[in-house]
């Protein structure tokens, strides 16, 4: 198979990059009085403008074409049909029907997922249950009114995310907490906050064998069992996992183990019990809400034409400032306190979905994939990087994302939104400067020269339903980008060498074990760290 940069659609779409390089922004505003409707849709309770984009109609046009040379809403459909796209890991990728039944219907190992999904969901009700109604918990009692969530990566940042976004302080659920980083600082920060006696522990991961999970896991059932003794320590730990033999082996109960399939990638698992924080946080009322947000996603990628499919059309002006303008990186601003971990979520989501270097083949890239994802919540990123973003040397694509709900101060919020977008589109120039009496010395300081582009996302209000669709649709984005770049977005390969090395350092630091088969710095590292010289 040739390579991606050498087909048809691709060359025409780069002909249009090249044939328009020169053109700003507000010429194409200038030339098209359409523009902002022509590049503007909405789905699923949100609206997305990407008219602030370097794309001209006949460019978005060209890109459509790649998509559909690529087939990427035919690989959709594999997807959806239960096919094993994840190749590497022999696997399919159905997060959707955790969410959609009609994507449940299909059998794995000849078990209905839909069904596997239903039995986890009740379960899940039934402890949210126990603990929202105030029940005592087990036979040692007590009433709950602390969840710790111990995980990390996908086993931690939807569901802190989601907690995040949809708490309200008068909600009358437990306390939820997230520890992750193995660094003791974190849990010791949460333990001081808890009173064993009424304090769930959740231990949430797909292998049950992430080191800094079982080490957090372990010192939590420590505090748990110096307040309760073993047993009922062992009565307050939930596991979530894949691996329901080692959580066994770990002590917990197989009526508190709930179930993770391998058809369900890490990052793409909040729809599943690993959302049982937020069930608690909220009720399960509110996280299925969340997860019917998503499935009014779900259909929206499934049926809309591509023209106006919002995951196709993110990706491909993804596609375009990654490959063609060589943009080595994108910005996230969500407007909104509620969703400040969102850039952080999405990081996980497409870096490590995305950050390939070999198609699904084998075979080696000669083109970019995953830009790095970054940012900050608005107003706050505009006191930290927004000084980059306007004058600094590199243009970045920047995600603005806002949440309608007019009123009060939020009307300020979502002035700074629309407002930081405007200035980057126009920018200021020294004609202006002048005519505003700035001194000839300082124009150059101060001139901004605008032509940087972003994409507004408009939320209806920050709900459940309007949250699950966002994520919803970055996991589509990630998913269309993946396949115009020919990558599998559902493996990860690229985290496993660092953990083995991290694994077989740890003896070393601790003085057990030689570090001569290290190289020359780390062996300097170890030997500071154990106290000695560098070298
Ligand atoms: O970062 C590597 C990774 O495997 C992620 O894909 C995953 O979400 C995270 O570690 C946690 O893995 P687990 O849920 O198995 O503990």
């Amino acid at each position: 198979m040739s390579s991606l940069t050498g087909t048809p659609a691709w060359r025409d779409a780069a002909g249009h990059h090249e044939a328009t390089a020169g053109i700003t922004l507000e010429e194409l505003f200038a030339a098209d009085p359409e523009r902002a409707a022509r590049f503007t849709r909405s789905a699923a309770g949100i609206t997305i403008d990407q008219s602030k984009t370097h794309l001209t109609p006949a460019a978005m046009a060209s890109m459509f074409d790649l998509a559909h040379q690529e087939d990427v809403l035919g690989w959709r459909d594999r997807m959806l049909a239960g096919e094993r796209i994840n190749s590497t890991e022999d696997r399919p990728a159905l997060h959707m029907a955790l969410r959609t039944p009609e994507a449940g219907r299909l059998k794995i190992s000849g078990e209905r997922v839909d069904a596997a999904v239903d039995a986890a969901r009740a379960r899940m009700r039934e402890l949210v249950d126990t603990v929202r109604l105030g029940r005592p918990w087990g036979a040692y009692g007590g009433v709950i009114t602390d969840v710790l969530h111990i995980g990390i990566g996908g086993s931690d940042l939807g569901p802190r995310l989601a907690c995040e976004a949809l708490t309200a302080p008068a909600d009358d659920g437990p306390r939820v907490h997230f520890i992750a980083n193995i660094d003791p600082a974190e849990r010791d920060a949460v333990f001081a906050r808890l009173d064993p006696a009424h304090t769930l522990v959740i231990v949430a991961s797909k292998t049950f064998s992430t080191l800094e999970t079982l080490a957090n896991a372990r010192a939590a059932r420590d505090l748990l069992a110096s307040a309760l003794g073993e047993t009922a320590a062992g009565e307050r730990c939930i596991a979530i996992t894949g691996r329901a033999d080692r959580a066994r082996a770990w002590g917990v109960a197989d009526e508190r183990i709930l179930p993770l399939w391998d058809w369900v990638g890490g990052r793409y698992s909040l729809w599943s019990p690993i959302g049982l924080p937020v069930a608690m946080a909220v009720g399960m009322d509110r996280f299925e809400a969340l997860c019917a947000g998503a499935a009014a996603m779900d259909r929206h990628f499934r049926d809309a034409p591509a023209e106006d499919n919002l995951p196709l059309r993110l990706a491909l002006v993804d596609i375009w400032y990654t490959n063609f303008k060589a943009a080595g990186c994108r910005v996230v601003v969500p407007y909104a306190h509620r969703l400040r971990s969102l850039p952080h979520y999405l990081q996980q989501l497409e870096m490590e979905s995305n950050g390939k270097s070999v198609d699904r083949y084998g075979h080696p890239l000669d083109y970019a994939t995953a830009p790095a994802i970054w940012g900050q919540e608005g107003t706050n990123g505009q006191h930290a990087f927004f000084q980059w973003l306007h004058q600094g040397s590199w243009c970045a694509p920047c995600d603005i994302i806002a949440v309608r709900e007019p009123g009060g101060d939020r009307d300020a919020l979502a002035a700074n939104a629309f407002g930081q977008a405007a200035a980057l589109l126009g920018g200021r120039d020294q004609e202006t400067l002048r005519r505003a009496g700035v001194p000839e010395s300082l124009r150059p300081h101060r001139t901004m020269q605008g032509d940087r582009p972003t994409t507004t996302l408009l939320l209806e209000g920050l709900t459940p339903e309007t949250l699950g669709s966002l994520l919803a649709l970055h996991e589509h984005r990630v998913f269309c980008q993946a396949m115009i770049w020919r990558i599998n977005p559902f493996d990860q390969w690229g985290v496993e060498l660092g953990k083995e090395r991290a694994d077989a350092l740890v003896p070393v630091l601790r003085g057990e074990g030689d570090a001569a088969g290290w190289d020359a710095s780390t062996r300097g590292l170890v030997a500071r760290w154990r106290g000695g010289e560098f070298l």
